[in-house]
């Protein structure tokens, strides 16, 4: 099976919510093509972030782009329809937030959305083993969920390279995402372990270029550079 095509996603964690609708146009300007949204319920991880409005708001405001719904809360259920029907491209949690994975997987799909498992750094991909067939997106986080700006955990090469395998092996279209610490810097070796879709907040939003047209583009640009080498 053909490996997906590489995408980068912007995490808006770390952009100026002041101003979001301008900032993701200019981030998907630059190159990025998924929008990363992060969903933090001060519960399931100790900080509180966004939620459907938001998403809705940003449609409302002409992106077009994959939104790709990245849900640290728990209960998982009751908020899916909702993220559905702000115009949610991926809907993904994690496990352990979840009682009954694959009914909170099922219900991502009768909604319309693509679905998704998200693997903290010390969560077992064991969890796959009974729904490869009902996912779409793995995503591996390569730090803690809660915070923006945090350091790339070295251990999550091992990671993704069984992902990687995992997904090899099924033959089904599943994309694999990578979440946390990654820069201009590692992107490479990120690729080369198996990402094919990479996450960055702090890295993107944190370097500006001089003005606000193509405010993203050098840093996007970069990360762009780095993966045509893998
Ligand atoms: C952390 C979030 C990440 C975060 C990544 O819980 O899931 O998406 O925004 O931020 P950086 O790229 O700064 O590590
Ligand atoms: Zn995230």
């Amino acid at each position: 099976m053909a490996r997906q095509p590489d995408q980068i996603a912007p995490s808006i964690l770390s952009a100026d919510f002041a101003k979001l609708g301008e900032e993701v146009d200019n981030v998907l300007a630059s190159g990025a093509e998924i929008v990363h949204f992060d969903v933090m319920d001060n519960h399931y991880v100790p900080n509180l972030t966004i939620g459907p409005l938001v998403c809705d708001a940003l449609r409302s405001h002409g992106v077009t782009a994959d939104i790709d719904v990245h849900m640290m809360v728990k209960p998982v259920d009751r908020i899916i329809p909702d993220f559905a029907k702000a115009g949610a491209t991926y809907i993904t949690f994690h496990p352990e937030a979840s009682e009954h994975i694959d009914r909170s997987l099922a219900l991502t799909r009768e909604h319309g959305c693509k679905s998704g498992l998200v693997f903290n750094p010390a969560t077992s991909l064991s969890y796959l083993d009974h729904v490869m067939d009902k996912v779409d997106m793995i995503l591996l986080m390569s730090v803690n969920p809660g915070f923006g700006g945090q350091s790339f955990i070295p251990g999550t090469m091992d990671k993704l390279r069984a992902a990687r395998k995992m997904i090899d092996d099924s033959g089904y279209d599943i994309r694999l995402e990578i979440d946390g610490g990654v820069k201009v810097d590692n992107i490479a070796e990120i690729k080369a372990a198996g990402a094919d879709t990479f996450v960055a907040g702090s890295g993107i939003f944190g370097f500006p270029g001089d003005s606000d047209a193509n405010r993203y583009n050098t840093i996007v640009g970069k990360m762009l550079a780095e993966l045509a080498k893998v």
